[in-house]
C-alpha cells in the first residue's frame, strides 16, 4: 500500500472516507506521510475541539457510566480538555500528551506529563495505579500500538478498564497507514485487535454517534 500523493494541510484535520509484538500486523500499516519528530508536529499548541459538541456530550455521557465515582484515571493522549464530567469527582486524573500548554490549561487534570508514545511506548506510570483509562480521538496516530495498550494494560488495577473513543477526523500526514486505507468498521476491529492482543478481556464495541454530528465510535477492553 502507498501512503503517497495522501499529503493535505498538516495542521487541519479532514473527516476520513471511509518491537516484536507489532510483527502480528502488516508493518507498512504503522507508516506515517510525515515521519518527521512528531515534537515538531505538535510543537505549538492547538485550543481547537477535535469533534462536535455534542459528539463531545455524547462522550461525556458515556464516560459517566464507565468512571466510578472517585476513580484514578489516565487520559491518554491527553490536550487542554478530557471531556469528563464537570460535576464528577474523581481522584487523580493524570494526562499524557506532547503539547505542555495545552496539558497545562486542561482544568481537569491532576497531573500531566509530556511524553512521545511512538518514541517511548511504555508508560511512564506505576502499575497497577489507575481504575480507568480514556484515549480520546487520537489511536490513530499510534504507531506502536500493541506496546502502548500492553503497557496500559499493565497501569491498570486488577477490574480496571480502557476506552478508546473514536470518530472520522485526523491529521493525514500524522495518522498511520491502516487508518487511511481501512473503513470505520475495520478500524474499530483493527482496535479491538490492539487491545486484545495486549491482554485486555471483553473487548466491546459501542457505537453511541449523536445525529447530525461527528460519529462517536468506541472499543473498550478490560484487564
Ligand atoms: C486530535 S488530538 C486529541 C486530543 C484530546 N484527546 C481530545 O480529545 O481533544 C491528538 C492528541 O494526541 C496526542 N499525541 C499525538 N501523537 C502523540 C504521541 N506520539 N505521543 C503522545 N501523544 C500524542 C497529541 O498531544 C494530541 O493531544
Amino acid at each position: 500500500m502507498d501512503i503517497n500523493g495522501r499529503v493535505s494541510d498538516s495542521n487541519s484535520e479532514t473527516a476520513m472516507t471511509d518491537s516484536n509484538i507489532q510483527t502480528q500486523l502488516p508493518a507498512d500499516w504503522f507508516r506515517r506521510i510525515d515521519e518527521t519528530p512528531d515534537e515538531d508536529f505538535y510543537r505549538e499548541p492547538r485550543f481547537v475541539a477535535h469533534i462536535d459538541q455534542a459528539t463531545i456530550d455524547a462522550l461525556s455521557a458515556f464516560y459517566r457510566e464507565f468512571i466510578p465515582v472517585g476513580s484514578d484515571v489516565l487520559d491518554l493522549m491527553s490536550s487542554w480538555i478530557s471531556h469528563l464530567p464537570d460535576d464528577m469527582s474523581f481522584g487523580r486524573v493524570a494526562g499524557l500528551g506532547m503539547n505542555e500548554a495545552e496539558l497545562a490549561a486542561n482544568p481537569q487534570l491532576s497531573d500531566f506529563c509530556v511524553h512521545n508514545l511512538n518514541d517511548e511506548p511504555r508508560l511512564p506510570y506505576f502499575e497497577g495505579a489507575f481504575d480507568r483509562i480514556i484515549l480520546a480521538v487520537s489511536v490513530q496516530y499510534l504507531t506502536r500500538p500493541l506496546e502502548v495498550m500492553k503497557s496500559a494494560r499493565a497501569a491498570l488495577r486488577g477490574g480496571g478498564a480502557i476506552c478508546i473513543a473514536m470518530s472520522h477526523r485526523l491529521f493525514p500526514t500524522k495518522a498511520v497507514l491502516a487508518f487511511h486505507e481501512l473503513g470505520p468498521s475495520e478500524r474499530v476491529q483493527l482496535v479491538g485487535h490492539y487491545l486484545k492482543s495486549a491482554g485486555f478481556s471483553d473487548v466491546d464495541f459501542e457505537d453511541r454517534s449523536p445525529p447530525d454530528a461527528d460519529p462517536l465510535w468506541l472499543v473498550i477492553g478490560r484487564r
